[in-house]
């Protein structure tokens, strides 16, 4: 099932979701259609609070279908170890068209328990790296707009509520 991406204006997005404790069937298959959802949207990353669902999920292909091995699920995650840095333009999907320069740690180290429940930790860098932060932050209410200036965080607001009040968002 491929859920709608809801956008920026929705608390969910802004508010820590949920710790996830119980790992069964129906799990398995949110994760399924997490994944389903992101490829219909041209995403990488997804978190659950993105198709209104708080809880601490988010499903990750930076090789988007390319590699099988670069499906990654992140249940519970903490990002738990950060090094150097790097500025790249980055989007979201519940920010449709706005993209920002934003800097982040350029390799980190995550733990995170996988769709059985079993803890793992698993290292990122580049796009990787980008990914995991950028979608653990989601699962702790903040988005990426939150790391450029409150100039730049303001004109985007602004925009958004235009689009909103012509029904275009
Ligand atoms: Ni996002």
């Amino acid at each position: 099932m491929i859920y709608p991406i809801v956008k920026y204006g929705d608390s969910v997005l802004e508010k820590p979701s949920a710790t996830v404790t119980v790992f069964d069937d129906e799990l398995k298959k949110l994760i399924e259609d997490m994944f389903e959802s992101m490829y219909a949207a041209h995403g990488v990353g997804l978190a659950a609070p993105q198709i209104g669902i708080a809880k601490r999920i988010a499903v990750i292909d930076c090789s988007f279908k390319e590699d099988p091995a670069a499906k990654m699920v992140i249940i519970n995650p903490e990002i738990i170890k950060k090094e150097g840095r790097q500025t790249h333009s980055e989007g979201c999907l519940s920010l449709p068209d706005f993209r920002e320069n934003v800097t982040r740690a350029m390799k980190c180290k995550i733990r995170a328990q996988d769709v059985n429940g079993k803890w793992f930790e698993a290292d990122g860098e580049e796009l990787l790296a980008r990914a995991m932060q950028h979608e653990t932050d989601h699962l702790n209410g903040k988005l990426f707009i939150s790391h450029v200036s409150a100039l730049k965080r303001d004109l985007i607001r602004r925009k958004i509520k235009k689009l909103q009040k012509t029904g275009q968002w």
